[in-house]
């Protein structure tokens, strides 16, 4: 028997003032910014979850998200709603200079830590912990977060198709990974001593971060485009707080700092230094 909110078609798009709800949801629960040209795209993504709950409209699938007994579904709603992109080595140019600038300005008797902010599926961080572990003889953490425990999860197992991680140089994939056989032929796995260098962890980043640690590099890349201005002055504010004197940032090539306030100095595309330190600051 059909539930009383079965529509005779499921709805494929929600309508403009649905939609409306869901941008407010979304935008305080991420800070992830939707444009109304996104409206399409969230029906698209949420639409296989109106299956999973009675056929649900829209509407109805709205407040059946925002009843407390129904957190999980909330969850994974945010968690289709998020854009999860990444692969290894992605914007090569910060490895570059992570190699080249940075590490040989440490103090090797200082633990190096850096933060992978954003981490989606695990690709950004393992990247780094290659580069370290290869390149760096000296103590060194990350640190790996994101809000979607999905991703997380997927993280921590550090199992990826081969096909999708062409950018992994060949001999960091002799070193590091194994290559899957039988059910898992055609897929590599990151080896346990690599992947228990990385401390993956739940955290959104429109959170205060007044309880994390203070990094030498933090990774906050690809995600600050979904955020409107003010969410991003606010997480601004917050990882400059969290990088260590003359601390390093990494946003994307495709991302800027620019309309916002901020106290790091421009280094190269893509790369900015904490100013205001006692530490020389690098000139390119
Ligand atoms: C496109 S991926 C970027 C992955 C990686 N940093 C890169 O550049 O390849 C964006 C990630 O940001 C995460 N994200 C979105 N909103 C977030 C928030 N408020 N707090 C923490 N992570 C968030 C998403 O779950 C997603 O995994």
């Amino acid at each position: 028997m059909q539930s009383t909110y079965s529509p005779s078609v499921i709805e494929t798009t929600p309508s403009f003032e649905v939609f409306i709800l869901f941008q407010q949801l979304v935008q305080t629960k991420l800070g992830i910014h939707l444009s109304k040209q996104k409206r399409l795209m969230l029906g698209h993504r949420l639409s296989k979850r109106l299956l999973h709950t009675q056929n649900l409209t829209f509407d109805k699938y709205f407040q059946y998200i925002n009843l407390p007994d129904n957190f999980q579904e909330l969850e994974i709603a945010l968690e289709l709603i998020t854009t999860n992109e990444t692969f290894f080595f992605r914007e090569q140019q910060h490895f570059d200079f992570l190699e080249r600038v940075i590490l040989p300005e440490q103090s090797r008797n200082k633990e190096l830590k850096i933060w992978s902010a954003a981490s989606s599926t695990g690709e950004e961080a393992y990247s780094i912990a290659m580069l370290l572990s290869d390149k760096y003889h000296a103590p060194w953490s990350i640190s790996a977060s994101d809000v979607n425990q999905s991703v997380l999860a997927h993280a921590q197992k550090g199992i990826y198709i081969n096909d999708r991680a062409k950018q992994l140089p060949e001999n960091y994939k002799k070193l590091y990974c194994s290559r899957g056989i039988d059910e898992f032929e055609g897929y590599i796995r990151v080896k346990p001593s690599l992947r228990e260098r990385v401390k993956f962890f739940r955290f959104n980043l429109i959170n205060p971060m007044d309880e994390l640690e203070q990094f030498d590099v933090i990774f906050i890349r690809n995600v600050m485009i979904y955020f409107d201005d003010d969410t991003r002055q606010h997480i601004i504010n917050s990882i400059s707080r969290k990088l260590k004197p003359a601390g390093y940032m990494f946003i994307s090539h495709s991302e800027t700092l620019h309309g916002l306030q901020h106290n790091f100095e421009p280094i190269q595309p893509a790369v900015y230094q904490l100013k205001n330190s006692d530490k020389k600051v690098y000139k390119w």
